[in-house]
């Protein structure tokens, strides 16, 4: 095998690895893969076929085999397993190289990484890749951070490997650092609270107004071609009409409903606490997963709890397109919450991220991808430094002409007993948000009166304190 052929190398050969491979190769790159699972490397060689693929399980021969300077890319679970891959590898790198991690890792780690690499002259890029198993193979969205130089290294390969609208590749250099990871973790923030959306529209139509698989089928094929067009509502039209070979019921119907999760929704969260920055339907999507998780707890507490026996009444067509829209807005809102907690990180981690752009490479090959993206990114190209969505004109129509759909919704979820709290706690972000006055005053007061944590004062600058007692 000839030596040093390669453009780039990927360690950790799974599902995510093995895809992004082929990919590059597709493309016309000539890739070496690396794992220690010997099956995994025969399955890659297998697959590669005539491409220019080099599957070997040997961390030396992976490493002969690469243009120098090396681009060593790794697709592996987060935590750990990429700090132990680093160990493994960087002893047989050298001042120049490139080590990439393409996993959902944690932003501090990047940081920690790229810093201790540095001292050894090897360049770090942390990068995220949207898009799942067919996203790998045929076209993520990637979301690379780090230097500029080392990105340029690999930007080429990126470009062609990635999922394009038209002309325009879903991927573009995103800033220094973890800027990457913090914005692949945003995505998978929004993710869950899109999914945790979409959830309680099925329950209010499912349990609410009786509708079965098909009809279920019908609604959501019915809302993707409209303004909720998009990866999620696609799937989730697809997911109503697949039989469980096993047991030929609808395979939704043998689903245990306890939701896991692998925790870049949590990390969004308790950063934007860190931050300060509201992202209410986020969080209560990571809660409802919690919620949802202890599933024997619920099914002892349904049977001594008990909630109104409402039943639907109305007209079900009507209700059906009120619930679109309620979705619509509160899928606007969520991705408003999303991109202010960029807007917010990028200030304070020095990111300098340019929200046209994440908006821009966001619009394919990433699981968050929907016809609502264009319309983000036109209002960002718009207004770079806009400081919420809700300010952009046509943000504020389409939520404010639908805001009446969804507080029938929520108000008719209340009172069916359905638990619908993303989509309540969006109404409630968005009735927060336009408040010129909040009831935060009396909190100050009460603060003040037990704690003497001060407070100020409407006519006079400065912080203030009372002896209440
Ligand atoms: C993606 C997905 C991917 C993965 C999620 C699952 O962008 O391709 O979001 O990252 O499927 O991380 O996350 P949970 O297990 O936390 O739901």
């Amino acid at each position: 095998m000839a030596k040093r052929r390669c453009e780039i190398g990927m360690i950790g050969l799974g599902v995510m690895g093995r895809n992004f491979v082929l990919n590059m190769a597709d493309r016309g790159y000539s890739v070496a893969g690396l794992d220690i699972d010997r099956g995994k490397v025969d399955a890659l060689r297998k697959e590669a076929g005539g491409l220019r693929v080099h599957s070997t399980g040997i961390i030396q021969e992976f490493v002969s085999l690469l243009h120098e300077p090396r681009a060593v890319m790794m697709l592996v679970p987060a935590g750990p397993p990429v700090d132990s891959v680093i160990k493994d590898v960087v002893s047989h790198l050298k001042k120049g190289d490139l080590i990439i991690d393409g996993g959902n890792s944690y932003f501090r780690d990047t940081d920690r990484r790229e810093r201790s690499l540095r001292k050894k002259g090897i360049g770090y890029l942390g990068v995220g890749i949207s898009g799942g198993e067919h996203g790998a193979r045929y076209g993520p969205s990637i979301m690379p951070g780090g230097s500029r130089t080392a990105y340029d290294r690999v930007r080429t390969i990126f470009e062609s490997a990635a999922a394009h609208i038209g002309e325009e590749p879903c991927v573009t250099y995103l800033g220094p650092g973890s800027s990457g990871h913090y914005v692949k973790m945003v995505h998978n923030g929004i993710e869950y609270g899109l999914l945790q959306l979409i959830a309680e529209t099925y329950d209010i139509l499912k349990r609410g107004l009786g509708l079965n698989n098909d009809e279920l089928h019908e609604v959501y094929k019915s809302w993707n071609g409209k303004e909720l067009g998009g990866y999620l509502i696609e799937i989730t039209a697809n997911i109503f009409s697949y039989v469980d070979e096993k047991t030929g019921k609808r395979l939704i119907d043998v689903i245990l409903d306890a939701a896991r999760q692998k925790g870049t929704g949590m990390w969004t969260s308790k950063d934007a606490l860190e931050l300060q920055v509201p992202i209410p339907t986020v969080d209560v999507a990571v809660a409802m997963r919690n919620l949802s998780a202890i599933d024997k707890e619920r099914r002892e507490a349904s049977n001594v709890l008990k909630g109104p026996s409402t039943k639907f009444r109305g007209d079900k067509k009507r209700f059906i397109e009120k619930l679109r829209n309620a979705l619509f807005v509160s899928v606007i809102l969520t991705y408003s919450q999303g991109m202010n907690q960029l807007r917010a990180a990028s200030r304070a981690y020095k990111y300098n991220l340019d929200l046209e752009a994440v908006a821009r490479i966001w619009r394919g090959g990433c699981i968050i991808r929907a016809a609502v993206l264009e319309d983000i990114r036109t209002a960002y190209r718009a207004q770079p430094d806009l400081q919420n969505l809700l300010f952009n004109a046509y943000f504020a129509d389409a939520v404010m002409s639908r805001q009446d759909d969804l507080r029938t919704v929520v108000s008719t979820a209340a009172k069916l007993g359905f638990p619908a709290p993303a989509l309540m706690i969006s109404l409630a972000y968005f009735d927060g948000y336009r408040s010129s006055w909040l009831p935060a005053n009396l909190i100050q007061a009460q603060r003040d009166y037990f704690g003497a944590h001060s407070y100020e004062r409407v006519d006079a600058k400065g912080v203030f304190h009372t002896h209440w007692e």
